[in-house]
C-alpha cells in the first residue's frame, strides 16, 4: 500500500478530527448507517472530500465520516459506509477507515456488516459476534513491499477479533435481552453473490456467515495493533440455504427494518466501553 495516500487523507481531514482523541471508532456497513442517529454529531465530512478515499458507490453506504459525542462523553469516529474491493478501487480506500482510525490515535475499532447466514440455525435479523474469519482468496491489502507502518511482515492472525471486546458486545446485547451468537465470517470477493455449492463448501469449512467486506479492514487494524470487534447482521440466508433468490435491495431493506435494534446495540457498546474507562472527556 502507498502510505502517502494515508498521510494525504489525514492531512485533508478538518482539524477537529485530528484534535479529538476518539476512544472508539465504528465502521458501519450495509444497512447500519442509522446506528448512531441518537448521538450528537460534532463534525462531519463526506468521503469524497477525504483525499484518496472517494465517494461511496454502493446502496446502503452513506459515505460520511462523523465525529460524535459518546453516550458518556468522550468522542467516537463513525465511518458511515465503506469502499469495497469489488468496486474496482485499490486497497487504500478499502482499508482507509482502519488506517485513519489508527493514525488518529484511536485504539478500538468495531467493524459491522450485513451478511448471509450459512449456519442453518441462523435467521434473518440475527446478529453474530465475529470470533474469527476465513479468507480463502489471495486477496490481501498486506501484499507488497513490507511497510512497518502496518505492523510486522508476518502479522499474527490468531486473535484478529479481541475476545474481551466480544464480551463487551455480548453484554451490550444482554442489556436489551438479545442473546448474540458467535460465528466465523467468510470473505467472498463479490460483487456476485455466491453459488449454493460455494455456500455448502464454506459451511463445511466452518463458516457461519458470508459477506464481501470486513476481513481486509480487520486484518489491517489488527496488524497495526488495534483492538478489533466485529458484528454481522444476518440480512438473508446465503444462497441455496432456503432456495430463495438473493437481491441486494433485500439486504438493505432487512437491515433498515431492524435499524433500531442495531442502533441500541452500538450505542450500548460505546456506553460499556466508556464505563470501562475508555472514554476521554470531550474537548
Ligand atoms: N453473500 C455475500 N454478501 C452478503 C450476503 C450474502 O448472502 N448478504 C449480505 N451480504
Amino acid at each position: 500500500m502507498n502510505d502517502q495516500i494515508f498521510r494525504d487523507a489525514l492531512a485533508s481531514l478538518p482539524p477537529v478530527f485530528r484534535d479529538a482523541h476518539p476512544y472508539a471508532s465504528l465502521l458501519l456497513g450495509s444497512g447500519w448507517n442509522r446506528a448512531v442517529s441518537s448521538l450528537r454529531v460534532l463534525a462531519e465530512v463526506p468521503y469524497g472530500e477525504i483525499a484518496g478515499f472517494g465517494a461511496a458507490t454502493v446502496i446502503g453506504h452513506d459515505g460520511r465520516l462523523l465525529l460524535v459525542e459518546g453516550p458518556r462523553g468522550g468522542t467516537a469516529l463513525v465511518f458511515c459506509g465503506r469502499r469495497h474491493w469489488y468496486e474496482g478501487c485499490e486497497w487504500e480506500p478499502v482499508v482507509m477507515p482502519a488506517v485513519l482510525t489508527h493514525r488518529l490515535g484511536c485504539p478500538t475499532l468495531l467493524v459491522t456488516n450485513a451478511a448471509g447466514g450459512i449456519r442453518p440455525t441462523l435467521r434473518p435479523g440475527d446478529i453474530v459476534i465475529l470470533r474469527d474469519h476465513l479468507r480463502l482468496s489471495p486477496l490481501t491489502p498486506l501484499r507488497g513491499p513490507h511497510d512497518p507502518a502496518f505492523g510486522p511482515r508476518f502479522p499474527d492472525q490468531s486473535r484478529v477479533y479481541d475476545p474481551a471486546l466480544a464480551e463487551t458486545l455480548r453484554a451490550a446485547g444482554a442489556r436489551q435481552g438479545l442473546e448474540l451468537t458467535d460465528g466465523v465470517y467468510v470473505l467472498s470477493c463479490g460483487p456476485a453473490f455466491e453459488t449454493p455449492a460455494e455456500i455448502r463448501a464454506y459451511g463445511i469449512l466452518g463458516a457461519d456467515v458470508v459477506g464481501m467486506s470486513t476481513v481486509p479492514e480487520a486484518m489491517v487494524a489488527s496488524a497495526c495493533g488495534m483492538r478489533v470487534a466485529g458484528l454481522s447482521f444476518v440480512s438473508n440466508m446465503a444462497a441455496g440455504v432456503t432456495g430463495k433468490l438473493l437481491d441486494g435491495n433485500d439486504v438493505v431493506d432487512c437491515a433498515e427494518r431492524h435499524a433500531d435494534r442495531l442502533a441500541r446495540l452500538v450505542v450500548d457498546f460505546l456506553d460499556l466501553l466508556a464505563a470501562d474507562g475508555a472514554a476521554t472527556p470531550a474537548r
